[in-house]
Parts: C-alpha cells; sequence; structure tokens
C-alpha cells in the first residue's frame, strides 16, 4: 500500500468522512449574512473552530478541508488549526482551486482556474500541515451541456492538478459536481455524470496519475431541482452505484460524496440506501459542507456563545452522515 494509498483509507475509513468546510470568503459571507451575522476574519474562525473542537472530530470526521484564510489561523487556545483538526486524529486539507471562471468560446459554462503557481502553493500547504487537498470542476445540465469542450478541459485542469498534488505527497479530492440546478431528469444526470467521470478517468490516466492515491468527489445520480419528477432514494443509489461501476477504475479507494444542494437528511438517508447495496470494493462516504454544517450554523448565529450547544448539534448530524456511510442510518435516529 503506498503512502497516498494510506492517507486517502485514513480519511474515509471506519464509519469516517469529510467536513468541507472550505468554503470561500465570498461563499461564506453569503452563508453568514443569511443567518444575520456579519462575515468578518473572527466570526469565520468562531464558527469553524467551535465544529473543528467538537467530539464528532473524533469519530465522524476523517479529514477536513480548510480555506486558504483558516488554515493560517489559531484558535482561541493558541493552536494553529491545523494541529488543532490533527490533534483530535483527523487530517487537515486545503481546497487549492481559486474558482470557476467563464469557459472562453462557451460563456455559458465554467472552467475552473488555479494551476498557475500551484506547485509553490502546494510546498506551503504541506508546511502547514495539509495531507490532501481539493479542486471542484462545476457542470450545468441543459439542452447543449455540458458541452465537449467543458467535460475535455475541466478533466485536463483536474489531471494536471492530481499529478502536482500526488507530487508533493498529498491525496488530490477529485472534485467534477455536476450541478442539480435544472429540470432534467434523473436519466439525464446519470448520462451526463458518467460521461464527465469518465472523461476525468481518461485524462489523469494519461497523466500518470496514481488512482490509488486519490479521492473522488462526485454528485449522487439525482434529477435537476427544477424537475417535477419523483424518485425514490433506491433509484437514486441503484442508478449512482451504476454510474460509479462503470467509470471509476477499481484502484480508487473510496468515494465521498458532496451534498449538492440536498436537505440535511435527504444527502444521510441517499448515502444510506448507497451503502444498503453497495456492491463495489469503494468505500462510500460523505464530504459534505451544507448537509453537516446548516443546522449548526442556525443554532450558532442565534447562540453564538454557546459552543456546547452548537457542538451537540454538530455532533448529531456528523453521526447521521457516518450511520449512513456504514448502512445503519435510519429516520427514527434523526429524531433522537
Ligand atoms: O465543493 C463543494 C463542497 O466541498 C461540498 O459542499 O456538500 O454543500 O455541496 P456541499
Amino acid at each position: 500500500m503506498t503512502e497516498l494509498n494510506q492517507i486517502a483509507k485514513k480519511i474515509l475509513e471506519k464509519g469516517k468522512g469529510i467536513l468541507a468546510a472550505d468554503e470561500s470568503t465570498g461563499t461564506m459571507t453569503k452563508r453568514l449574512e443569511a443567518v444575520g451575522v456579519s462575515s468578518s476574519p473572527e466570526n469565520r474562525l468562531l464558527f469553524r473552530e467551535t465544529l473543528f473542537s467538537s467530539e464528532a472530530m473524533k469519530s465522524f470526521i476523517g479529514g477536513v478541508i480548510l480555506y486558504d484564510e483558516t488554515i493560517k489561523q489559531k484558535s482561541l487556545t493558541n493552536k494553529k488549526i491545523p494541529e488543532l483538526i490533527s490533534g483530535y486524529g483527523a487530517i487537515p486539507g486545503i481546497k487549492v482551486d481559486t474558482g470557476a471562471k467563464i469557459l472562453a468560446n462557451s460563456p455559458d459554462e465554467k472552467i475552473t482556474e488555479g494551476l498557475d503557481g500551484l506547485r509553490e502553493r502546494l510546498k506551503e500547504y504541506y508546511k502547514l500541515g495539509a495531507r490532501f487537498t481539493k479542486w471542484r470542476a462545476v457542470y450545468s445540465i441543459s439542452e447543449n451541456y455540458p458541452s465537449k469542450l467543458s467535460i475535455y478541459s475541466n478533466a485536463h485542469a483536474l489531471a494536471r492538478y492530481s499529478a502536482l498534488v500526488q507530487e508533493c505527497g498529498m491525496v488530490p479530492i477529485v472534485e467534477p459536481e455536476v450541478l442539480m440546478d435544472g429540470n432534467h431528469s434523473a436519466e439525464e444526470c446519470f448520462n451526463k455524470t458518467s460521461e464527465v467521470i469518465k472523461k476525468c478517468f481518461d485524462e489523469l490516466n494519461k497523466h500518470k496519475v496514481d488512482p490509488s492515491g486519490i479521492i473522488l468527489k462526485p454528485n449522487m445520480i439525482l434529477p435537476g431541482s427544477g424537475s417535477k419528477k419523483e424518485i425514490n432514494t433506491k433509484t437514486i443509489a441503484e442508478l449512482t452505484l451504476k454510474c460509479l461501476k462503470m467509470s471509476v477504475p477499481s484502484e480508487v479507494p473510496g468515494v465521498a460524496f458532496l451534498s449538492g444542494g440536498q436537505s440535511e437528511f435527504d444527502a444521510a438517508k441517499n448515502l444510506n440506501s448507497i451503502n444498503l447495496i453497495n456492491d463495489t470494493n469503494f468505500i462510500m462516504t460523505y464530504s459534505y459542507g451544507r448537509a453537516l454544517q446548516q443546522s449548526a450554523l442556525k443554532f450558532w448565529a442565534k447562540n453564538i456563545q454557546n459552543v456546547k450547544g452548537t457542538q451537540e448539534v454538530f455532533n448529531q448530524r456528523a453521526k447521521m452522515c457516518s450511520l449512513a456511510s456504514r448502512g445503519k442510518w435510519s429516520e427514527d435516529l434523526e429524531k433522537i
């Protein structure tokens, strides 16, 4: 087993998943303002530090994805944030892309940027304690999209990013997110997501990326959020597994899904259904942002001094996700 494979497994194994706390300052500002809290570096840290010091970190969180601002901050107890996280046995990670920008010659689509100077930034993040990284590509579904151009160019960027990250001794999270926005059916999501993921692995292979030293972070197969079509959780799970079996090399140690705008409840329920019928060798777990943080953020906004209360809300959410990653979640447990 290579060192990268060991890191990936340590993050994902034993009912653990990833806390995606890597919202850019712009996104975090929107999240905080939506709950009536002003977005200062102190407030952003205070909320995040509350989560990073919770009991859930020991049993349910194997890795935390940080943003550039946070990885360089210190906690109230004067600990470097990566050290605070490692102290609980979780692995610090870092978002390294610099965001999705308009794709030239296809202005309705996005290409993720951040390759310039990446090798040097990676070395700095490694010194700060990061052992895994994230790069997110986004694709929307509509009649003519995602285009071949967007599928190819984002796959190429993900592969160049992954090769540099492995060169630096870290595990790249490869995140091709086919967005939920739109009226498309689950079948269309299945077709487009399969095409996107296959292209990513073609490019990763061309760039000699070791598949056993990456984590794939895909969307689940869902109908568009504007679609009126009903779908049950078992069908979501079957389509998601079918897609991954067709497109992901067997050497990949694990899949950590994004929540992508699903409710906390649905994100746990659908992950649980996937694990109830998981007939692959891949660990299937979570790398959730909103679906781990939403309730805790709402509670915290109204009770900023109540660290323990906020942590209890987060612990419960993380526990539900952890149970779902082992196929042991049930609706009743949500009510406790
Ligand atoms: O890149 C996206 C985040 O890491 C995951 O966020 O679970 O809210 O979609 P989400």
